[in-house]
């Protein structure tokens, strides 16, 4: 890829340059060309990737200058470089900035766009075309949005959108890491088919939405159970409660702001809490029997976050900006407190795939070594239950690490940059019915994502290192139930003696 920027700006002087300021000035411009925008820059470098002026001019107290670059002392770089420089020197003559006024800015980029690329609509942007690979833009910035390094971030972002359509098709990164053998199996049919049929759930009337009743409860809290006695006690996990309404602050901090907005549940609130305010939308469904959707649009505010997707972000806020005694650590908490809620695509069928779930998630922090072996524990103490007491035909698989997935870089590759075990490992399971695998749960290795997101120290001062893992008991019962079915007296001895007799409180008529 090869980038140019070019600038145009205006220096407004507090006072007009005499001939001799004006010399001082101009040999100072010469300077900054020959000395100080190749400082920093390696040698073999083309002059013409490092930051130039090309051109000046003077009239009364504003000097106009424009400076070309390619990636090295790009244009903005270079002029406040200059702006440091000329300071002192015109300072003598009673010459001092008073306002950089940026008149133009505009970069190109030139690359091998794959078919499939877009010229985005990005913010700051006021011109963009793409013609012979050769994509424009002609920006609208002030000298502020440039020191806020405004070009580079368009620039990073429009590479990292080259980089994803490149990748288009070839979807996640997935690699096998463990299959478990076969298994009894019980059952050929869709489990959500048969629980409806017997009674256990029934749909909601939101989208994706199940009411669970008492024999399908029982089953999702003998998972639960399983899940205490077999890794949160042992490897001593404590309780804490997470929020379940997430404003914009906490993604913006774990990355979700960056590409969730497809899947959120977007929370809203009034624009007043007073009565008379709200009184006739009341009346208006008095009167109509239908709710004034359409008003109560006007009447709120927002929204101001979502309602929770990832489970783990809403608990950093609890750690942000304080460093951790060492002897504290590592951390084991999980939170059981409320539902996800996922906008989802389309086919939503059964249990397997719905917009309000229920999950465990279990997190970590303390140094990498401590994260990395709370990570292997937990794979150990999830293969005993997967294996000995659920009796699943399951396998596990290193995949795109999911909050990259869920910031919208899906294919990115997974071994870029960040340390060899970063990243998130899937367990899937067996659905006889559609001869398909179900993801039903994961663990990850977050780095110090979270940490630093959330500035999150450690009194050593080495990086703190994050995991976490989402078990979900949809997806655990869609798993169990379509590979053992739904006869208790087929089902293994641990989960059959935790359920219990299936209560069945209601008969229909
Ligand atoms: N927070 C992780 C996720 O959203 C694990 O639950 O997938
Ligand atoms: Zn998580």
């Amino acid at each position: 890829m090869q980038v140019r920027f070019r600038l145009e700006a205006e220096l407004r002087f507090s006072a007009p340059f005499t001939k001799e300021s004006e010399d001082a000035c101009r040999v100072l411009i010469d300077e900054a060309n020959r000395v100080l925008f190749v400082k920093g820059v390696p040698k073999g470098v083309e002059p013409g990737e490092v930051g130039h002026i090309t051109g000046s001019g003077f009239l009364g107290d504003v000097l106009t200058l424009t400076i070309e670059s390619g990636a090295y002392t790009r244009a903005h770089d270079a002029l406040f470089r200059f702006r440091k420089q000329v300071a002192p020197t015109l300072g003598k003559y009673r010459l001092g900035i008073r306002e950089i006024v940026v008149r133009d800015y505009s970069i190109t980029i030139r690359e091998q766009f794959p078919d499939n690329f877009r010229v985005p609509r990005l913010p700051f942007i006021r011109n963009a075309t793409l013609s012979d690979g050769v994509l424009s833009f002609d920006l609208t910035v002030t000298a502020s949005d440039l020191e806020n390094r405004i070009p580079d971030r368009l620039v990073r972002l429009v590479e990292e959108k080259i980089e994803a359509a490149g990748y288009g098709g070839k979807g996640e990164h997935w690699e096998l890491i463990y299959e478990s053998g076969a298994k009894p199996r019980h059952f050929e049919g869709d489990p959500t088919a048969e629980m409806i049929q017997r009674g256990w759930i029934r749909h909601a009337l939101s989208r994706g939405q199940w009411i669970h009743g008492p024999q399908s409860t029982q089953l999702f809290r003998a998972f639960e159970q399983i899940v205490i006695d077999e890794i949160i006690r042992p490897m001593g996990f404590s309780e804490m409660i997470f929020p379940k309404l997430v404003p914009w602050e906490v993604w913006m901090k774990s990355g979700h702001a960056k590409g969730v907005y497809p899947e959120i549940y977007y929370v809203c609130t009034p624009k007043t809490r007073d009565a008379a305010y709200w009184e006739d939308i009341g009346d208006y469904f008095k009167v109509t029997g239908e709710v004034w959707v359409d008003e109560i649009r006007n009447r709120i505010d927002g929204p101001i976050g979502g309602l929770c997707y990832a489970q783990c972000p809403s608990f950093w806020p609890f750690l942000q900006g304080v460093t951790l005694a060492n002897d504290c650590l590592p951390i084991h908490i999980f939170d059981r407190s409320g539902t996800s809620h996922r906008y989802e695509s389309g086919g939503i069928h059964g249990i397997e795939r719905v917009d309000e779930f229920h999950r465990i998630e279990i997190l970590w922090l303390g140094t990498a070594e401590q994260t990395v072996e709370t990570a292997d524990r937990l794979h150990d103490a999830y293969t005993y239950v997967f294996e000995d007491l659920l009796e699943l035909e399951w396998r596990c698989a290193k995949v795109t690490p999911w909050f990259m997935a869920q910031e919208g870089m899906i294919g990115a590759d997974t071994s870029c940059g960040c340390g060899g075990r970063i990243g998130t490992t899937d367990y899937e399971a067996l659905l006889p019915y559609s001869s398909s695998w179900l993801e039903f749960q994961n663990v990850s290795i977050n780095g110090d994502k979270y940490p630093k997101g959330f500035n999150v120290k450690i009194q050593s001062g080495v990086d703190c290192w994050s995991g976490c893992s989402g078990i979900g008991l949809e997806r655990w019962t869609a798993a169990f139930l379509s590979q053992k079915g739904l006869d208790i007296e087929k089902w293994p001895d641990k989960v059959a003696k935790l359920v219990g007799e299936p209560k069945n409180l209601f008969k229909f008529l």
